[in-house]
């Protein structure tokens, strides 16, 4: 049986390894997994990996977002895959030949998710891109669309907003793992920053996520460590 915290994946955004020591110490015993993402792999390398560890993470997501000719993102795939994580992504808007690439070079001992639509995308980000009018209108169906895709090329789960997990889940199966960005709790003050698709982490979770990647609303409160228990006991509520 999965706890609140098993839900919460706190995004470790900073630039230097000894703050994501920090982190890591401070947030493991509210957190279930932590994201390194670009901006702390590029600084610390893949040794991020054992220092996130020794500092007593339970769970790793890799979050490199790789999008290259399927030939490369393999190549990459299989490198990752020593290193020991839970999850990586992949990006969707290239083919379900680099998706079904990267889930080969995965070898089974890492999940891949695909990123479905970034949320902090707009409808007019997706009308500027070029894209058809059905999916300007409705940014749901470019989701929907992708995620058939990912499972398509054998991905374990998605990355999508709390807004398409509901049909997601029935469309794709409960097993089909179902990961939530832009994440803003409804309490003190709430910035969406840059997120567009926002919810809150009860809501998601009463929508079927499986896991929440939250990032500044912990990092950026006050005290980080009293933000992850109120998102801890706010998810409490709908279990
Ligand atoms: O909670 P916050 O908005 O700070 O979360 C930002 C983090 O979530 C970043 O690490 C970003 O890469 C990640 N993210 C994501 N997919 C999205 C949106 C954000 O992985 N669709």
């Amino acid at each position: 049986m999965k706890n609140a915290k098993d839900y919460i994946i706190f995004a470790l955004d900073v630039d230097t390894t000894e703050a994501a020591k920090k982190n890591v110490e401070m947030l493991a015993p509210d957190v279930g997994m932590f994201k390194v993402g670009l901006e702390l792999f590029i600084r610390s390398g893949p040794d991020i990996v054992n220092v996130i560890k020794k500092a007593g993470a339970a769970g790793i997501f890799l979050d490199l977002k790789l999008h290259d000719i399927p030939e490369t993102v393999y190549r990459s795939m299989r490198i990752i895959s020593d290193l020991d994580v839970d999850f990586v992504t992949v990006h969707c808007a290239d083919s379900k030949e680099m998706i079904t690439a990267a889930v080969e070079g995965s070898r089974g001992k890492v999940k891949v998710l695909g990123v479905s639509v970034l949320t902090h995308i707009h409808e007019n980000n997706i009308r500027a891109a070029g894209f058809k009018d059905e999916f300007c209108s409705d940014i749901s169906k470019l989701v929907l669309e992708r995620t058939a895709m990912a499972k398509a090329a054998g991905s374990a789960g998605i990355i999508c907003s709390g807004h398409e997990v509901k049909t997601i889940k029935s469309r794709f199966g409960s097993e089909f793992i179902a990961v939530t960005p832009g994440i803003r709790p409804d309490w003190g003050q709430v910035a969406k920053d840059d997120q567009k698709r926002v919810m809150t982490p009860a809501q998601a979770i009463k929508n079927g996520s499986d896991y929440l990647v939250i990032g500044r609303p912990i990092r950026d409160a006050e005290d980080p460590g009293k933000a992850a228990i109120r998102i801890k006991e706010d998810i409490e509520t709908v279990l």
